[in-house]
C-alpha cells in the first residue's frame, strides 16, 4: 500500500512489481518494487520515478498527497529505466520547465533516454539545494553502478537516497527492515553479487567518502525494496564485507550433466571437499537460475566447474555461466575443472581457460572421464575435491 509516510512529510511513493521474474536475467522470484520519494517541505522535492508502466501508479500515490503540479524539484539519481521510465509522464504533469536534478552524467545520459529539452540542473558531490527546513546534499557514485549513478543525502534528517545501493528485489507491504527481519539480508546479497560485485573496489572508495564526509545515517533509502531504519550499519558493514569479497571456508561444484556422469563426478568432488570440514554445495546449473549460483559464488573461496563436452565445446549452459561470472569479476577463487566426455572432451581445458582468465588460482590440471565414471575415476574426483578442501584449508 503506497503511499508510505516513512518519516514526517517524507514519502515512499513508488510502486510494487509482483509479478516481475526476470529483471535482465536477474530472477526475481520474490518481485521487486521501484521506490520513488516525495519531500514536503517549503518547497516539494519527488526523488526518482519508476518503470514507464507504473507511471500513472506513481502519480496516483502523489496525488494523494499533494497535486503533482506542486513539486518545485525532480532528482534522478540514476538514469535506468526502472527509475527513469516514469519520468515523461511525471514532468509532462510536474510542469515540462520545473528544474530536473542530476549528475553531469545524468544529463548526458538522460538526454540520450528522452528527447524531451528539459532544464536540468548537472550538480556534483557536495552542492546543495534548500527546501527551506530541509538541505538536500549530492554525492556523485559514478559507476556504482552507471557512469550517471548517485546518491542523495537529507541533512536535517540524516537520510540516505541511495539508488540501486544496499537495494534489493523484494516485493512485499514490509517497509523497513525491522519487519522484514533477516531474511531481507539474503535478498541483499543476491542483489550486491549480481549487480554490484564487479563495482567492489569502487564500492569500498565510497564507503570510505562517506566516512570521510562524516555523513551520520539514520535511515538509508534504496530504489528497490525495504528501507533501513533499524539498523543501517547492518548493511553497511555487509556492503564492506562484500566489496571486500571475504570468503568463507566454502567452496561451489557447479556443474551440467548429459547423462549423469559429470553430475557423478560432481557429487565425488563435493563428498572429497566437505571430508576436509569445509561446507560445500553441488549446483546443477539448470536446476538453478545464475543469479541464484552466484549469490553463492559471492563468498566461497572455490569454484569448481564441471561440463560434458558437446560437438568439442562446452556445453550451453556452463558456457552461459562461465560468462556471467567472468562479467562480474569474482576476485581470489580456487578454481578446478572436471567432466565426462565420448571422444573428444575439450571441456576440462576450455573450463580452465576461462578461470585463468579470471584470475582464479587453478590447482589442479582437471578431470577428464570418458563416457561413464568407474570406480577410480571417482575416486580421483573424491581426491580432487579433498585437494580443493586443503587448498581452502590452507587458505583460510
Ligand atoms: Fe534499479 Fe540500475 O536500476
Amino acid at each position: 500500500m503506497r503511499p508510505v509516510e516513512i518519516t514526517k512529510g517524507i514519502y515512499d511513493v513508488g510502486v510494487i512489481d509482483w509479478n516481475i521474474r526476470d529483471f535482465h536475467g536477474y530472477s526475481t522470484y520474490r518481485g521487486t518494487s521501484y521506490n520513488a520519494f516525495l519531500i514536503v517541505d517549503e518547497k516539494i522535492a519527488l526523488i526518482d520515478t519508476v518503470k514507464k508502466t507504473y507511471s500513472d501508479q506513481l502519480l496516483d500515490n502523489i496525488s494523494k498527497i499533494i497535486d503533482p503540479k506542486k513539486i518545485d524539484y525532480v532528482i534522478s539519481n540514476h538514469t535506468e529505466m526502472d527509475h527513469s521510465g516514469a519520468l515523461p509522464r511525471v514532468m509532462h504533469r510536474v510542469g515540462e520547465d520545473k528544474p530536473l536534478y542530476c549528475s553531469k552524467m545524468g544529463a548526458n545520459n538522460l538526454a540520450r533516454h528522452f528527447p524531451q529539452k528539459w532544464d536540468y540542473h548537472a550538480v556534483g558531490t557536495g552542492e546543495e539545494l534548500s527546501l527551506g527546513n530541509r538541505t538536500l546534499t549530492f554525492l556523485e557514485t559514478r559507476m556504482v553502478h552507471w557512469p550517471d549513478s548517485m546518491f542523495t543525502y537529507l541533512k536535517e534528517d540524516k537520510i540516505l537516497f541511495s539508488s540501486d545501493g544496499f537495494g534489493q528485489h523484494y516485493a512485499g507491504h514490509e517497509r523497513f527492515d525491522d519487519q522484514t527481519g533477516d531474511d531481507i539480508m539474503l535478498h541483499a546479497k543476491k542483489y550486491f553479487a549480481n549487480i554490484l560485485l564487479l563495482y567492489s573496489p569502487l564500492i569500498l572508495k565510497l564507503l570510505d567518502t562517506v566516512a570521510q564526509l562524516g555523513l551520520e545515517i539514520n535511515m538509508i533509502c534504496p530504489d528497490h525494496g525495504i528501507i533501513w531504519r533499524k539498523d543501517p550499519g547492518k548493511i553497511i558493514n555487509a556492503y564492506a564485507k562484500w566489496a571486500k569479497q571475504e570468503q568463507e571456508k566454502k567452496a561451489v561444484v557447479v556443474y551440467d550433466t548429459m547423462w549423469h556422469s559429470t553430475e557423478a563426478m560432481a557429487d565425488e568432488i563435493a563428498a572429497g571437499i566437505a571430508s576436509e570440514g569445509v561446507s560445500v554445495r553441488p549446483i546443477h546449473i539448470r536446476s538453478s537460475h545464475r543469479s541464484e549460483i552466484m549469490t553463492e559464488v559471492l563468498d566461497a573461496a572455490a569454484v569448481v566447474v564441471g561440463s560434458p563436452t558437446l560437438n568439442n565445446q562446452l556445453f550451453p549452459t556452463v558456457s552461459d555461466f562461465l560468462v556471467y561470472m567472468k562479467g562480474l569479476k569474482p576476485l581470489n577463487k580456487i578454481g578446478a575443472a572436471f567432466g565426462s566426455y565420448g571422444w573428444s572432451g575439450e571441456a576440462v581445458k576450455l573450463i580452465n581457460k576461462e578461470l585463468e582468465t579470471m584470475k582464479f588460482d587453478v590447482i589442479d590440471p582437471g578431470i577428464r572421464i570418458q563416457y561413464v565414471p568407474e570406480k577410480k575415476g571417482l575416486e580421483a574426483c573424491f581426491d580432487l575435491g579433498k585437494k580443493v578442501g586443503q587448498a581452502i584449508n590452507e587458505k583460510i
